[in-house]
């Protein structure tokens, strides 16, 4: 089993890149189905979604903008329930636009949750959302948010790569670990 060592802790692979990759063509062509010509605005929860964000945007062929917001409630590797807002700087004009969210990961949704609550006061026309990753067993917003595109659903693991980072580390990795199991 191929492993990768950071900081303390020691992950396993879990979803290679060659599956990443395959399931990626499979979403965005469903968000450009869906979305078409219509200029639309991507949003990108940073630090996490930057790659993913890339290979999206890539495979989109209409206009659109591209935007960054940073945001975290994660401390090491649980969520901390608070939601801070580090940078809030979208240039795009939101009215009456369809925007598509970008996320690495939604773990129990409190951080997609304020952003939405957030977003909605500029007057968006439709707010998609579409996550690489995805814990049902923790989302604690089942019956009010729809996640409208997800990559895989996972088990209620701390994983990293592909973006996703331990205390700073395993974002460059090219395939996503999970956290293994003493
Ligand atoms: P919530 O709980 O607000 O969490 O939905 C979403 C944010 O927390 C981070 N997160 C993780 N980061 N491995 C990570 O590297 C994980 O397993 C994980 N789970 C949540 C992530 O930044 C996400 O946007
Ligand atoms: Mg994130």
């Amino acid at each position: 089993m191929k492993t990768v060592q950071l900081n303390d802790k020691t992950f396993e692979i879990y979803i290679p890149q060659n599956e990443i990759e395959k399931r990626i063509d499979v979403l965005s062509q469903e968000i450009v189905n869906d979305i078409g010509d219509t200029t639309p605005v991507f949003i990108s929860v940073l630090n996490g979604a930057f790659l993913f964000t890339s290979e999206i945007i890539k495979r989109f062929p209409y206009n659109c903008e591209v935007d960054f917001l940073k945001i975290s409630s994660y401390v090491g590797t649980t969520s901390s329930g608070n939601v801070s807002l580090t940078t809030n700087s979208i240039k795009a004009s939101l009215e009456n636009r369809n925007i598509v969210v970008l996320e690495d990961i939604i773990d129990t949704g409190l951080t997609i949750k304020s952003l939405l609550n957030d977003l909605s006061t500029y007057s968006p026309k439709k707010i998609s959302i579409a996550t690489l990753l995805f814990k049902p067993d923790v989302f604690k917003f089942k019956n009010e948010i729809e996640i409208n595109y997800i990559g895989f659903d996972i088990a209620n693991d701390f994983v990293v790569g592909y973006g996703l980072d331990y205390n700073g580390l395993g974002r460059n990795l090219l395939d996503i670990y999970k956290l293994k199991p003493l």
